[in-house]
């Protein structure tokens, strides 16, 4: 069958590349695309919250199945557009994807089903915003409600710095503001959890650890994530349990009880602190770079994964990963993820020739002229795939330095707490 794919980053290219070795598929359209999906895929530029000429696309490209990459969509309903249609559409419905759209929907689940999550209190008003900060301990976290694109979440130190915080969310820095959280600081390390679910089952999809922050040793501005490892270092069954017990089974349960059923992958975002996990956020989708850094170590049709779900079969597949250890190290353009330059060339690109096990996904490009020219902040994802974790990091590293190129940077301890 035909597949399509919603999106235009690192996750979208590492999805069409493991599609394409699906039994079950012809041939891959991707909605934008970049220029690494070009490669193995068709782009078709559209702008993906116009539902309606993507189905028209589906329709003339005969498109029976689409997996959606990104939140936007999913929170917009895309998965309810395509529900009367013969295309299939792979993720969760509008309702289920209020865990990522609103964190006060999931923070009230959380306290409904008695979920471990740092503790909360969530206000409408910025004056009485501000009467709560002056009663609380410090560091705290604020947050701004709805989707943010990985901002709108504030680490404060003092009240000051809250006050500020509190000002620009209902100042509308993240569009219209009709709430804020703000949450108690769980000092601990965190662990991106993943699940694939069909509604009736759901399967274990791997765990990984990103690094948000821009600079070494995790400082700096937080950015979509300039690396990562798989698996993660406190997955183990112990506490696979425990994030089944407390928090997958009650969070499908209340999904459930909202006369729903929760279809696509979970993103379970954790901190663990003193070996008990809590949560920080759901995404409803994969993470990204966790999807490029994971899917190389999948030893299973991801076409026959995703096809199964969509039939309710979940439970026929048996889900294999193999035993090596993978490192992604993002290349950013220079300012990222502040200010960069767009559209330069990323020249050595063509000469680099990968071994089995390693791999270039691309993020921020597009192909002009026969050249790739970077156009985004995040601009290509390098992934090694072996059996240890230094080894695999040495070769992501020396693929990063044949690149060498000037016009970007990348850090250099991704995977330091197991390297
Ligand atoms: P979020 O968008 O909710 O994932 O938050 C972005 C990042 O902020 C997380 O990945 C954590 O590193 C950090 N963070 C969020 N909430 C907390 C919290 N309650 N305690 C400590 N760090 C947090
Ligand atoms: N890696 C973080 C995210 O995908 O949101």
């Amino acid at each position: 069958m035909n597949i399509g794919i919603i999106g235009s980053g690192g996750r979208e290219h590492s999805l069409c590349f493991k599609l394409r070795d699906s039994k079950i598929i012809d041939k891959i359209y991707c909605f934008p695309g970049n220029a690494g999906t070009s490669l193995i895929a068709e782009n078709i530029n559209i702008d993906v919250s116009d539902f309606e000429n993507i189905k028209k696309k589906c329709e003339e490209k005969k498109i029976e199945l689409i997996v959606v990459g990104p939140e936007k969509p999913l929170v917009d309903g895309i998965v309810e557009y395509f529900k009367d249609t013969k295309i299939k559409i792979f993720g969760p419905n509008k309702i289920s994807s209020q865990l990522e759209g609103s964190k006060t929907f999931t923070k009230k689940l959380c306290k409904e089903y008695k979920i471990p999550t740092a503790k909360f209190e969530i206000f409408s008003e910025e004056k009485s915003a501000l009467k709560y900060l002056s009663s609380i301990k410090y560091p705290m976290v604020v947050k701004a409600d709805g989707l943010a694109s990985g901002k709108g979440v504030y680490i404060c130190k003092n009240y000051k710095e809250g006050r500020l915080a509190i000002g620009e969310i209902f100042g509308g820095r993240f569009g219209k503001a009709d709430c804020v959280l703000i949450e108690e600081f769980l000092q601990g390390e965190e662990m991106s959890y993943f699940i694939i679910s069909d509604g009736i089952t759901h399967k274990f999809f791997q765990t990984a650890q990103d690094h948000k922050r821009v600079g070494e040793n995790d400082t700096g501005k937080n950015t979509g994530g300039m690396g990562a490892y798989s698996p993660s270092r406190l997955y183990n069954s112990e506490m696979n349990k425990k994030i089944n017990e407390r928090i997958i089974y009650p969070t499908l349960k209340g999904i459930k009880e909202l006369g729903t059923n929760y279809c696509g992958f979970l993103y379970i975002g954790l901190m663990v602190v003193n070996n008990e996990p809590f949560l920080i956020e759901f995404n409803v989708r994969m993470g990204d770079p966790e999807c490029q850094t994971i899917l190389p170590i999948l030893d299973t049709d991801l076409g026959e994964i995703i096809l199964s779900c969509c039939n309710k079969k979940l439970r026929d597949i048996n889900i294999k990963w193999k035993t090596k250890k993978s490192v992604c190290i993002v290349l950013c353009s220079n300012g990222y993820p502040d200010n960069y330059q767009k559209n330069i060339k990323i020249n050595q690109i063509n000469n680099i020739k990968l071994n089995n096990d390693e791999y270039i996904f691309h993020a921020g490009t597009k192909i002009k002229d026969g050249n790739f020219l970077a156009t985004g902040g995040r601009v290509l994802n390098i992934v090694s795939t072996t059996e240890n974790f230094r080894k695999s990091k040495e070769k992501s590293i020396k693929i990063l330095d044949e690149l060498d190129w000037k016009e970007g940077f990348f850090r250099k301890d991704i995977a330091y707490k197991v390297t």
